[in-house]
């Protein structure tokens, strides 16, 4: 085949074989098409879209680019929990042990940053130490021996992901649904899972800001994890403010660490009932409750007796990083200097523009704006108030954390623009939109 032929087909909006898309995919894992023209088919794929079967056949092709895990001598039925992308998301860090401790195993391969969005190999990485790198070998002796492990893509996970994925975060291709949803259901299929709750985001930080584009995204990773015979739920969850307090690689797991902890003053509620929801659908799909509130209150109590955080600190632990910074927040790195935001009139907080707040972030240096950008892990914003808050003129609404003065320069506009703050009260938003899929 030649490969200027197909690109040529996806430009013009027409549809692909099975082997054509077979062949994009196989050509670029393996090197022999380039990043430019596969730049320039993501493109193609991202104005022209790709129908429901191309998306089936793409994320097949993805899948197989690497070796699809058999965990299936571990007991229990495994289950992961996958994000489509948010701002302030840091409920991986949070699920994943609170499930594992619940004897849910939870084998779970991430992805970094994609574009205004944080991801959690890059939040892990924070940890001094945590290594994300494990081969497979290590992978499954950790689940089988903790009920945990938390990696990103190895070369033989879904490889044609790991270099698709880094590649649409630095071209612009990365809000598409079929694009979406393949790069997602081929490494969730590929690590050995029986069940997956999907977190689909909708609102200005999400890549759909659409509800009715994330709930299509939604049925149409369900409708790939059941044609692979995956039990898979979904929740669209709202993404116009960002998810907690805490935006930035540190200082999400500290945000995390606090709701493993328990630790009730400082924290918001959409952070907590996401996780807790998110975690007991887990535990309902892994078969060790008989109904959702049952699951709800085996999370509560995960919690309350310590044995989710306990859980954190042993895979910390066991992936070699810093269990004491989980304790002492002085070992996680730190930036050197901050900025107040301040509120410029009295009123009630009516936006809180997550898009706005996520590229200021990745300004900061807390996510990549190039294939070859090093993320700063200390770097961030804590939110002191959220839509709904009153507030008066010149009290604080977010402290941001920098170590480059230019860089706070330029992202400053970010994020005196993701406020307004109107005299009208509105109610704080809910977080959990709907739930689709297995119950
Ligand atoms: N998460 C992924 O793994 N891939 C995407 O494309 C978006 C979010």
């Amino acid at each position: 085949m030649w490969f200027l032929e197909i690109l040529g087909k996806k430009r013009d909006g027409e549809s692909l074989s099975e082997a054509e898309i077979r062949y994009f995919v196989d050509g670029y894992t393996t090197g022999r098409i380039p990043d430019y023209q596969a730049s320039a088919f993501l493109m193609a794929v991202y104005l022209n879209g790709l129908s429901p079967d191309e998306t089936t056949w793409l994320t097949e092709a993805m899948l197989y680019s690497g070796s699809v895990v058999d965990l299936s001598r571990i007991p229990g039925i495994k289950v992961d929990k996958h994000s489509t992308g948010g701002v302030g998301d840091k409920t991986s860090l949070i699920v994943a042990p609170i499930c594992a401790a619940l004897k849910v195993p939870v084998p779970m391969i991430s992805g970094r940053g994609l574009g205004h969005t944080g991801g959690t190999l890059d939040k892990l990485e924070a940890i001094p130490g945590f290594n994300v790198n494990l081969d497979l070998d290590r992978y499954c002796e950790l689940i089988s021996r903790t009920g945990l492990c938390l990696i990103g893509q190895t070369a033989e996970i879904a490889p044609a992901d790991k270099k698709l994925y880094a590649l649409r975060d630095v071209t612009g291709t990365v809000a598409n649904r079929s694009l979406i949803a393949a790069s997602i259901m081929s490494k969730k299929m590929a690590e050995g899972i029986d069940g997956l709750v999907l977190d689909v985001k909708t609102g200005r930080g999400a890549f759909m800001v659409q509800q009715s584009d994330a709930e299509e995204l939604a049925e149409l990773m369900i409708a790939i994890g059941h044609r692979m015979n995956k039990r898979v739920s979904a929740l669209i969850t709202d993404m116009n403010q960002p998810l907690g307090t805490h935006v930035g690689n540190a200082l999400e797991v500290i945000e995390a660490v606090m709701i493993l902890k328990g630790n009730r003053q400082a924290l918001r509620m959409d952070l907590v009932e996401l996780c807790k929801t998110l975690a007991a659908h887990m535990v309902r799909l892994g078969d060790r409750a008989d109904s959702l509130d049952h699951a709800l209150e085996l999370v509560h109590r995960s919690i309350d007796n310590g044995s989710a955080f306990e859980k954190l600190k042993e895979i910390v632990r066991e992936q070699g990083g810093d269990e004491k910074s989980l304790d002492d927040f002085s070992r996680l790195p730190v930036a050197a200097k901050s900025h107040l935001v301040v509120a410029l009139k009295s009123g009630v907080i009516h936006s809180l523009d997550a898009l706005d707040i996520g590229l200021g972030s990745v300004i900061l240096g807390a996510g990549r704006q190039t294939l070859d950008s090093i993320i700063d892990p200390a770097v961030g914003i804590v939110l002191k108030r959220k839509i709904g808050d009153r507030v008066e003129a010149g009290e604080t609404l977010m402290e941001i954390w920098y170590n480059d003065d230019s860089r706070l320069v330029e992202a400053l506009p970010c994020f005196e623009r993701a406020v307004s703050i109107q005299a009208t009260i509105v109610p704080a938003p809910g977080v959990i939109i709907k739930t689709l899929g297995d119950t």
